[in-house]
Parts: C-alpha cells; sequence; structure tokens
C-alpha cells in the first residue's frame, strides 16, 4: 500500500479556521470603477434568450475588473484553495443579466463544465423542492442541510444574488488539513480513505458511463494531495448492483472524516451577500451548507448561480481521478457531469473556448 503521509504544514491549502481569519489574503474587492464597466458590457453583450454557450469571451470586455478575477482564481489553485470576490455590481443587474454576468466571468477564467443530466453549464441555485436523499437527489435543487462534500469539476464557482430569510450559512473545511489530522489521530482508517469507493452517478450518466464507479477519498499527485468525497453519492451507490458493501472500517473511517470536517478549529462557516462569489478548488476543500428558510416573495427568494470550470493553469490530476473526471492530463478541459444531451453544439463551445484559454479540449 502507498505510503500515507501527512502534507507539508507550510501548504497553504492545509489551512485551519485560525489561518483564514488570521490572513485574509483570500479575499478580494474588485475595484469600484469595476463594477460600472462590468453592468456595460453585460448590457452590451446581452440578447436575452440566446443560449449561453453562444456567447464567447471577447463579447465582455472586463478590463479593470480582470487582474482581481485572475487573482483570485489563482489562489484557489496556488494559495488556500478558497476565494472570495465582493463587489459584483449585483444592485445594478436583473436576475437574467446578473446570470449572464456570472457566465461571463467564466468565459475569462475558464472552460465551464455541464452539471448534470440535461448537461447544462449553469446552475440556478434556489430550492425547487429537490429531495436530497434519494436516488437521484442533488442538493442544489432542495433547501436541505448538505453533507460535506465536493462537487464533481476543478473549480466550483458560486456567485450570490439573493440570499435566504434565514440560514443558508456556507461552510468549507480544508480537506488537506483534515487529512494532516486523520493521519495524526488514526493513519490507519486515513489509509483506508485512499482506496477504492464506489460514487453513484445519480441516474445521470452519459450513455458510455455506467451508474457509478470506483474512486478514492483522497490520492497524491506531484506531491500534492487531492480529495473528492461525497457521502450521498457513496450511499446511494450502495443501492447499485454491482457495488461492494462497505467493510465496517470504511464506514468507521468515513464517519471520523465527516467528524474532523465540522470540528470548530475546520470548519469555516461564512455568508455569502448578494454580490458575492465564492471560489473553490474541489480537490483541496470540501463544502457543506446549512438549511434554510426562504422569503415568501419569489423575487426575493434564495438565488445563487453555480459554474464549474477547468481553470486554465489546470494541474494533472491524480490517474484514479479519470473515471470521475474523464481526463486526467494538465491544461487538459476535464470534470462536469456530461449528462444525457452533449451534442455537436456543446463540443463546439468546450473547443473553442479551451482554445481562448489555452487548454486541449480533451477527447470527445
Ligand atoms: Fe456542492
Amino acid at each position: 500500500m502507498t505510503e500515507i503521509r501527512p502534507i507539508a504544514a507550510g501548504s497553504r491549502a492545509a489551512w485551519l479556521v485560525d489561518d483564514l481569519q488570521r490572513d485574509a489574503g483570500w479575499t478580494f474587492t474588485l475595484p469600484e470603477a469595476a463594477g460600472a464597466e462590468m453592468v456595460a458590457a453585460i448590457r452590451r453583450a446581452h440578447r436575452p434568450g440566446q443560449p449561453l454557450i453562444a456567447y464567447a469571451q471577447e463579447d465582455f470586455d472586463f478590463g479593470q475588473a480582470l487582474p482581481t478575477l485572475r487573482a483570485a482564481f489563482a489562489e484557489t489553485q496556488d494559495g488556500r484553495g478558497i476565494a472570495l470576490l465582493r463587489g459584483l455590481p449585483r444592485d445594478a443587474l436583473t436576475e437574467p443579466e446578473f446570470e449572464l454576468l456570472t457566465w461571463a466571468i467564466g468565459l475569462h477564467c475558464g472552460v465551464a463544465r455541464p452539471q448534470g443530466k440535461a448537461t447544462h453549464y449553469l446552475s440556478a441555485v434556489r430550492d425547487v423542492g429537490t429531495v436530497y436523499r434519494s436516488g437521484t437527489g442533488r442538493g442544489y435543487s432542495s433547501n436541505a442541510e448538505l453533507d460535506f462534500h465536493t462537487d464533481g469539476a476543478d473549480v466550483v464557482a458560486l456567485t450570490c444574488y439573493n440570499t435566504a430569510k434565514s440560514g443558508g450559512m456556507s461552510m468549507v473545511s480544508s480537506s488537506v488539513a483534515a487529512h494532516n489530522i486523520l493521519v495524526a489521530e488514526r493513519p490507519d482508517l486515513a489509509a483506508l480513505l485512499h482506496g477504492t469507493f464506489h460514487f453513484s452517478r445519480q441516474a445521470e450518466q452519459a450513455a458510455d458511463e455506467g451508474a457509478f464507479y470506483p474512486h478514492p477519498i483522497f490520492a497524491e499527485r506531484d506531491g500534492r494531495l487531492h480529495s473528492r468525497w461525497n457521502r450521498n453519492r457513496i450511499t446511494s451507490a450502495q443501492r447499485l448492483a454491482g457495488v461492494p458493501a462497505l467493510s465496517p472500517d470504511q464506514h468507521a473511517a468515513i464517519d471520523l472524516l465527516d467528524e474532523i470536517l465540522r470540528r470548530p478549529a475546520v470548519m469555516y462557516a461564512m455568508h455569502l451577500a448578494p454580490g458575492d462569489m465564492q471560489l473553490l478548488n474541489s480537490h483541496t476543500t470540501l463544502h457543506s451548507r446549512t438549511e434554510f428558510e426562504d422569503h415568501e416573495d419569489p423575487a426575493r427568494k434564495r438565488l445563487l448561480f453555480r459554474l464549474w470550470l477547468t481553470p486554465s493553469a489546470a494541474r494533472a490530476l491524480p490517474e484514479a481521478w479519470r473515471p470521475g473526471y474523464r481526463a486526467v492530463a494538465a491544461k487538459t478541459v476535464r470534470g462536469g457531469i456530461r449528462g444525457q444531451a452533449y451534442d455537436a453544439e456543446r463540443r463546439a463551445f468546450e473547443v473553442r473556448q479551451a482554445a481562448a484559454l489555452g487548454l486541449s479540449p480533451g477527447a470527445a
């Protein structure tokens, strides 16, 4: 078995709550003039009804915002793995305009990845009554408290349009720090988490994909620790034919991981405000959300927009990521949920956008 060791204490990705509170290097604020420039760019480019994938990076001149946006994305790859950007011009934009702003930020910073059965590239995160704990459940469309998990792409960007009446707090823990604690306390269970688990695709698989896939919770590549964890998907997979039952020790290992992730020294809780954008590196952070109560008025209901991206700086991933990400090479578009509507138009968008970002589009 591979030797399981803690990641060097010097890694900025191995943060504790105290580190984020002491050092605000992971927070960014857009220069004031950038907001007005973004509003003008969005209004100029907006064609109501036009599919998002028909827009191109050059449609949006975000000149003054770009250095801050790029610094925030760089923080997810080379820094803490988490970044908070404040100052998006939320109040000046309608809901569809703010959605387009989210999309346009993505066009400048990465290649958007599909997010589910319908092969859609941007999700409105709002409660539409989905049952999270079901074989087809997805957390983003429910109001439930979510387990700590990773989304299925290198970077998750979440922009906030409306907050809930109460609750809906966002929690983030460093999976690298959690792994270090696990190795110190129970190296035997840490080693188990480097072995194979099975994740359900929640019935969203593409024609060439199975209903589940093997994936470790932790793996290293080039001296960097990567993690992928989603209790809901692992529990769902237990009900699928062909998936081996979890052993008592595997149960103990995932239970301890979840317990560590919620320790006060490990779990950073934040409230996203309208106009905030949260960026997370899926390989080095895990996130969760508290249950929320919504406003009665539909126009005020909690609403965030979520993008999954391969960033331009994408590094090589562990080989074990291949079944989930379809590709693991550096500078290659990967990850997301291909879903059941991937077509020539979507492929053309990805090829075009990969070229704009200097990435390889990967195999179709
Ligand atoms: Fe998530």
